[in-house]
């Protein structure tokens, strides 16, 4: 779905980033870019640049980017459509009716058909739980102490006890069997036809971050198998990248998030004041899932079950989380099982203190660690010592480790210096050096160099947009076929294409990627920095050397993926071998 470009790129040069951003942060100029507190992150030194020349906004910190455009998308949660039409009603520019190419009209339209569906099951469920044939959803609810107000905010509601009720009401709104399977609420079968998905069950429809119904989960009242039943995925959801709640979370701003495992929980927990809690939807914890936190929190406190199951599913979700850099805390709920049983036995109060002794992840998967040993046996007691300071090894940081040995030793009772000495000696037998563990697989040894080779094409894209005069000098030697990933050699293509006609525009090139991550990512390209480099003569090598290594790879990968018999594509390796020999010999100046 979309604007014809050329509105698009009107719309956007006729706000101007800075004043648009000004807006939302505390900007200061330092330099040709303006600086301040990244609104995406939590810090204390401003990382979050603004750049008047680029037209782009840039996180050091947490590398969040993009234009004028996509800064609305993020700050306000903003659809695309949505962030237009705000810059176009600031700069006074009438939208017309948007355009569609047929495919896109079709998804799109199907798309918000299957909203619209959704958004009428939710009123309808609603409607029923607050109806006479509905009471027994609605007592369900109240017997779990959920109060009129929660009901309303979260939408929540119940099906009939008909094999078909929704269908009957979906169908006399004038919706076609077709789009009505599309939405995952009905489902056919030969013998029988239509039928609903959920009957006799109490509903909890599913948001998405800008509050939209993507889906249903539905809980039997009482015992019953399964517990809770939830829409497949359609359309317009994706389990992994949605988390129940997050719409209300993420507008807390609290400093952390507590991510638990059920409907029910994140509820109890909203409705006791604890308005940052998110859940996955009945679908185990997933990477996607831990990248979308990353977007709106730094911390999490984990509060999952205090049964096997849930302190698994903790374990789990400890290195997910860490892997995208949000700092874990594990919440201990004993003597309850959950966070709804908890509060409703201890209280608000109570539940605010165990958030405040929540356990950091590290000491909690060490004390799961232990339980599977026994202390009283000296050769099961050395063992769990050895693992601990196996897992201690993961501590890349001296200090940090050395603080880790400090506490371990006082809880578990053991001389620090001999966890250390422990620690060193693990390494060497796992290592075969006394160094703590370097990577060293070469899976590791491989991804840093292609990170290497990533930085090298950010740079060379960042320079020529910041010095386009660069661009008649080397653009002959590096064209966009020697970026090797698919996405950073179309981007490079949209940038050539823009110096060849004089027309440099990097902001225009984020929109054309409509995915965010997309977008992120082109704004990352354009935003790389080398800390390091200050004088000219620094940036000049570091030019150089860029040129030479994008060159050496591109021919590299070409080799490698060149087919045997393919002649002309051998010649012309050899003819690119020849020039990457002369390129060394070379040396461009920057002036
Ligand atoms: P209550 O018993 O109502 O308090 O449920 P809960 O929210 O505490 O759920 P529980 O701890 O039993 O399970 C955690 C989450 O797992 C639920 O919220 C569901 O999302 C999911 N879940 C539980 N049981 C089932 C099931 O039978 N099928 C599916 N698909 N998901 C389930
Ligand atoms: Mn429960």
């Amino acid at each position: 779905m979309h604007y014809p470009e050329e509105l698009i790129e009107e719309i956007r040069v006729s706000n101007n980033i800075v004043d648009v951003i000004s807006g939302y942060v505390k900007l200061k100029r330092k330099g040709n870019s303006y600086f301040g507190l990244c609104p995406f992150h939590n810090e204390k030194s401003p990382s979050f640049s603004v750049s008047p020349q680029k037209q782009m906004y840039y996180c050091f910190g947490c590398h969040a980017g993009g234009n004028v455009i996509t800064f609305l998308m993020e700050y306000e949660h903003f659809t695309f459509l949505e962030a237009l039409q705000e810059l176009a009603g600031r700069s006074g520019i009438k939208l017309p009716n948007p355009e569609y190419s047929k495919e896109e009209r079709i998804k799109a339209d199907k798309k918000s058909a299957v909203l619209e569906i959704n958004k009428l099951a939710a009123n309808y469920f609603y409607s029923m739980l607050k109806s006479d044939s509905g009471k027994v959803g609605f007592e369900y609810l109240k017997k779990r102490q959920l109060t009129d107000e929660t009901i309303r905010h979260f939408g929540l509601g119940y099906s009939l006890q008909y094999r078909d009720d929704l269908y009957r009401y979906l169908k006399q709104k004038g919706y076609a069997d077709e789009l009505l399977k599309e939405s995952g609420l009905i489902s056919y079968n030969e013998k029988y036809g239509a039928s609903d998905k959920f009957w006799n069950r109490v509903i909890f429809p599913i948001m998405n971050v800008n509050s939209k119904v993507i889906g249903f989960g539905g809980r039997v009242m009482g015992e019953g198998e399964p517990k809770y039943l939830n829409s497949p995925e359609t359309i317009c959801f994706d389990k992994s990248r949605n988390l129940y709640g997050l719409n209300f979370a993420r507008t807390t701003r609290k400093q952390y998030m507590l991510l638990c495992e059920g409907y029910m929980d994140v509820i109890s927990m909203h409705q006791a004041g604890f308005t940052n809690a998110v859940a996955s939807l009945g679908t185990a914890f997933t990477e996607r899932h831990a990248a979308l936190l990353k977007r709106y929190t730094r911390e999490i406190i984990l509060v999952y079950d205090s049964d096997d199951a849930g302190t698994n599913a903790a374990l789990r979700a400890i290195p997910m989380l860490r892997g995208v850099d949000i700092s874990v805390r594990v919440l201990r709920m004993e003597p309850y099982k959950d966070p709804d049983e908890f509060i409703k036995n201890l209280g608000a109060d109570e539940f605010q203190k165990r958030i405040d002794d929540a356990k950091n992840s590290f000491l909690f998967e060490i004390e799961m660690l232990q339980k599977q040993y026994s202390m009283d046996d000296p050769e099961s007691k050395t063992r769990f010592f050895r693992e601990a300071a196996i897992k201690l090894l993961d501590f890349r940081e001296e200090l940090e480790r050395e603080n880790y040995i400090q506490k371990l030793a006082s809880i578990y009772k053991i001389e620090p210096a001999q966890l250390k000495s422990l620690v060193k000696s693990v390494s060497i037998t796992l290592s075969g050096s006394p160094a703590p563990r370097q990577p060293k697989s070469t899976v590791q040894k491989k991804e840093k160099e292609e990170s290497g080779i990533i930085l090298s094409q950010k740079l060379f894209l960042t320079w020529l947009i910041e010095q386009p005069s660069l661009y008649n000098k080397v653009k002959s030697l590096i064209t966009p076929k020697d970026f090797t990933e698919d996405f950073f050699r179309r981007v490079a293509e949209m940038l050539y294409e823009q110096l060849d006609d004089n027309k440099l525009n990097p902001a225009a090139i984020i929109s054309c990627f409509t995915d965010e991550e997309e977008q992120r990512k082109v704004a990352g390209m354009f935003n790389a920095s080398l800390g390091q480099i200050e004088t000219n003569d620094e940036k000049e090598k570091a030019l150089n050397d860029t040129i030479y290594r994008l060159k050496e790879n591109s021919i590299k990968y070409a080799s490698e993926h060149l087919d045997s018999t393919d002649l002309k594509g051998l010649q012309e390796l050899v003819k690119e071998r020849k020039n990457l020999q002369s390129l060394k010999q070379m040396h461009i100046f920057i002036d």
